[in-house]
């Protein structure tokens, strides 16, 4: 990313898959996935390309020459579904001089509209939602006959946790380790809940073997994933958490339990983690981070709002002041800690005073870097049904535009602070400007830039940091 800091026009980035363009096909045919959304769509994309491996697919970077096109969706806002959307219409262009060719959306926005997609986009032969994607052998089986095929049922025990995924990313430095599926937080503007499902977490056993075996294929970093990582909970068995007595409790893993098992897998496997929720991290996790060299210091710590009035309305959990507690608790474990955001401008409601309340928090907290949104009312949430999205378009603009500026100080006053440090870099690949620089990010995940020497990927080195620019360190090894 040029500058950590994305607004609403970025999101729902997307990616083309093609690692596997070289794998052998055993059924002749070939899957171009193309996936849009978070990491923990990117981390299903590569469960869905095991499963369809195992049945002799392969996969091509190319959609003209593919025999089925899946895209991974994503839900979160109006425009990542329109994004896809729009892209629909270039694959339908392909399929109507290829009629045998299938088309398949899957993940979030699948989910959310189930059969209403096959029948406003005539030419998409599968939906499958997040928690279905075992059944898509079958479903393409039965799309190869002509007929339209669809799985939208959400489970409250799938987590894919025996299906090893197929590494998809180019880097082969850092692996997207999910840990728990699902969300049962029901903030009132978000839709995960309703994509994909009851929180479930997947056997610790499980995540440390795919953690260990990332590592001993070279990976030097494991990012756990999941909505609410901190409401990580699994007891053997498989009980329910809300039903675990006290005792049961006391037995199973937490997430800082969990962290810890990974950091032990080997003191070169940098371990991070997102997304932590403000209403349920506490010092346990942040103790675990500062006792393990290896545990990232940074912490993605999603506000959304600094006003306790709009958070209410948000049905975050937490206040103002309970948030800057969990603040001042991090920089009292880890002093030095990155700590990165998320806000939503022009919430149902969101008074001038309230974006004044989020701009002097984000002041006070002053944020190495933020991903700020624009409120986008999704159907079916609570405050689509219980409040009126008020806060007219170019209003929600300006006060985005003012978090931007406000962040790229920010950014840039935190860079400007390392220039003169020393600090330990692994290697992800060349800088996106010059093969003569290499790019690796330090424990905080501020990017650094340095000469190539004769580093490769997957190494540590120390860099001296000469410059800076809001978004990036520069500097030479030392
Ligand atoms: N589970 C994570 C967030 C996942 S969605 C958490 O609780 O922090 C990522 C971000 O998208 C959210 O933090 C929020 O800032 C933004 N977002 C979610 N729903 C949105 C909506 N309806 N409109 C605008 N932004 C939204
Ligand atoms: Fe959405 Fe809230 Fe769950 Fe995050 S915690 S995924 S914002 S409902
Ligand atoms: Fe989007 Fe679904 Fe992730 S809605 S942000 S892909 S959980």
């Amino acid at each position: 990313m040029e500058n950590k800091i994305i607004d609403e026009s970025k999101q729902g980035e997307v990616l083309v898959m093609d690692v596997l363009t070289s794998s052998a096909s055993k059924n002749g045919k070939k899957l171009f996935l193309e996936s849009y959304g978070c990491q923990m769509n990117f981390a299903d994309s590569e469960i869905v390309a095991s499963i369809l491996m195992k049945e002799g697919f392969s996969t091509t970077s190319n959609a003209e020459e593919a025999d089925l096109i899946f895209m991974n969706t994503c839900a979160i806002r109006d425009n990542a579904e329109n994004r896809v959307r729009q892209r629909l219409q270039d694959y339908k262009k392909i399929k109507r001089s290829k009629p045998e060719l299938l088309i398949g959306v899957l993940g979030c926005m699948a989910e959310r509209l189930k059969s209403q997609l096959l029948e406003e986009e005539k030419l998409v032969d599968i939906v499958v939602g997040p928690d279905a994607y075992r059944d898509l052998p079958n479903l393409i089986t039965q799309a190869e006959t002509g007929q339209q095929a669809i799985n939208v049922i959400l489970s409250k025990e799938e987590t894919y946790a025996d299906i090893a995924p197929v590494r998809l990313d180019k880097n082969g430095v850092s692996a997207f380790v999910s840990i728990m599926r699902g969300c049962d937080n029901m903030c009132s503007f978000c839709v995960v809940p309703f994509t994909r499902g009851r929180e479930r977490s997947r056997d610790p056993k499980s995540i440390v073997k795919e953690c260990q075996d990332a590592f001993e294929a070279g990976y030097r970093e494991v990012t756990l994933l999941g909505q609410n990582v901190d409401s990580y909970l699994y007891s053997g068995g498989g009980l329910k958490k809300e039903i675990l007595t006290d005792e049961q409790k006391a037995n199973s893993v937490n997430f800082a339990q969990l962290m810890k098992m990974v950091a032990l897998i080997n003191t070169d496997l940098r371990v991070r983690f997102s997304t932590s929720h403000p209403k349920d991290m506490t010092d346990d996790v942040i103790e675990v981070m500062a006792k393990y060299e290896n545990i990232c210091n940074n912490i993605h710590l999603p506000v959304q709002s600094g006003s306790s009035k709009v958070l209410e309305m948000m049905n975050r959990g937490y206040t103002r002041e309970w948030y800057l507690d969990r603040i001042a608790a991090i920089r009292r474990i880890i002093p030095g800690c990155g700590i990165s955001t998320d806000t939503i401008s022009g919430f149902c409601g969101e008074t001038e005073e309230d974006h004044q309340e989020t701009i002097s928090l984000m002041n006070q907290v002053k944020y190495d870097f933020a991903f700020m949104f624009m409120y986008s009312e999704r159907p079916k949430t609570l405050a689509e049904r219980k409040y009126k999205d008020d806060v007219p378009e170019v209003i929600k603009q300006k006060r985005l535009a003012e978090i931007v500026a406000l962040q790229r100080q920010h950014s840039e006053y935190h860079t400007r602070k390392q220039v003169g440090n020393i600090t330990k870099v692994l290697i992800e690949g060349f800088s996106k400007k010059s093969e003569e620089m290499l790019m690796g990010r330090n424990s905080q995940n501020s990017v650094v830039v340095f000469p190539k020497g004769n580093y490769k990927r997957g190494e540590y080195v120390n860099v001296l940091v000469t410059s800076s620019t809001s978004s990036t360190l520069i500097g030479e090894v030392v």
